[in-house]
């Protein structure tokens, strides 16, 4: 019951407008997070993605999401190739106080061509952390996390590297991100085996469409005390009831160009969800977006679902959906269409069309790190 013991909902007027936002711990630190983390992946270039707003057009969802409260922002080194923490950096610079806010941003991905440019060992993790602090404008990372685990690093390099970051000031926690249970469960014995730090939070994919991670991940992250900060909380905007069909390419610019939703939810039952989550929204007078957030946020294990939101009212329905309790029959509704997924969205090969450029082949050949 993480999100539950030590949940505060703070009230203030900072600002013009009234704020009522609910805040918890990160995992087992001291560090409040807002139960709303503002993903991103959005902001940037659309050079990057077409459906990646750039920092004029984003500016005013820092300003909506700051004045609501969110504390929140999640980043990576790779969305827009460096760009998003560039714009991250500089909104929150104008619209936040830094030390009000928690920044998170991760490394994996290749940067650049080379061969030093992605993965995870000390010196690609040495030099990435340098370059998203120089991008988002600050002294110190509050979480940083490793995108997905490196095949090819042994696991006592990349967590001795990580380690040494947090002992030289640059980065205050730890995350991980998508893989498998047991392979978190042995990073945390190394690094207590070490007497490193430990990563104090994981960020899977986790949604009413999604639920693989009920199995074997939620259990650990509550029995080892780690928050969970699901992505793709909407499936990607499946959820949010704006698509026509799973393989909708037409309905807004992301789900043009989205393939990567449309190799993660491809079943029957997948549809059945949206159209339960679609029957409940109806009922309860909410929309989709909003029902199938108040279920995630209702998760024993979830401290806060990272949103992603291209047009303003995406973010202000959010925001609402914070007040929405969902009572037993609407659980049962929005969950009884649920079939079990293979395992996806986790390890490098899963991601490649999602986040950036290929892993490089050669680092791919690697065996599993020791
Ligand atoms: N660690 C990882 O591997 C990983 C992977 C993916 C994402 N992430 C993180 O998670 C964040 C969120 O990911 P995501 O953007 O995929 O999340 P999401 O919340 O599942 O999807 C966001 C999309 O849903 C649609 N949407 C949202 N609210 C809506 C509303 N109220 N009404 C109608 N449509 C709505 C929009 O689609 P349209 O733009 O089509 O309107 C929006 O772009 C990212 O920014 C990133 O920080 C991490």
């Amino acid at each position: 019951m993480m999100a539950d013991t030590n949940t505060t909902r703070e009230q203030g007027n900072d600002s013009a407008m009234l704020r009522a936002m609910e805040f918890t711990s990160l995992g087992r630190t001291g560090m409040s997070v807002s139960r709303l983390s503002l993903g991103c992946m959005s902001y940037g270039s659309p050079d990057w993605r077409p459906w990646v707003l750039d920092e004029a057009q984003a500016r005013p969802f820092f300003k909506k999401a700051v004045e609501a409260g969110i504390n929140f922002f999640d980043t990576a080194d790779i969305y827009s190739t460096g760009r998003s923490e560039e714009v991250t950096g500089r909104l929150l610079n104008e619209f936040a106080r830094r030390d009000e806010v928690v920044i998170a941003t991760k490394v994996f991905f290749p940067m650049g061509r080379g061969p030093n440019q992605g993965g995870l060992s000390r010196k690609h993790i040495q030099q990435a952390c340098e370059a998203s602090l120089r991008r988002l404008g600050t002294d110190c990372i509050d979480l940083y996390q490793l995108h997905r685990l490196d095949p090819v690093t042994p696991i006592d390099e990349v967590l001795s590297a990580l380690d040494g970051l947090i002992q030289q000031g640059k980065v205050r926690s730890l995350g991980v991100s998508s893989c498998y249970a047991w392979e978190l469960a042995r990073a945390l014995g190394h690094s207590d085996q070490n007497g490193w730090a430990r990563f104090v939070s994981i960020q899977n994919h986790y949604n009413l469409i999604y639920r693989e991670e009920e199995r074997e991940m939620l259990p650990l992250c509550e029995t080892e005390g780690l928050g969970v900060i699901p992505w793709s909380p909407l499936a990607r905007g499946l959820l949010a009831g704006s698509r026509t069909a799973l393989d909708d390419k037409a309905s807004t610019t992301r789900s043009e160009d989205d393939g990567f939703a449309r190799s993660l939810y491809d079943q029957p039952s997948d549809w059945a969800v949206v159209e339960a989550v679609r029957d409940v929204a109806k009922k309860r007078g909410h929309t989709p977006a909003q029902i199938a957030l108040a279920w995630l946020l209702a998760q024993p294990a979830v401290t806060a679902p990272i949103i992603g939101a291209t047009r303003l009212p995406h973010l202000e329905e959010a925001i609402d959906a914070l007040n929405i309790e969902l009572d037993e029959d609407d659980r049962a509704t929005l969950e009884a269409p649920y079939q079990p997924h293979p395992v996806r969205g986790l390890g490098p090969s899963a991601m490649r069309q999602a986040e950036g450029p290929s892993v490089s082949p050669s680092r791919n050949k690697g065996k599993r790190s020791k």
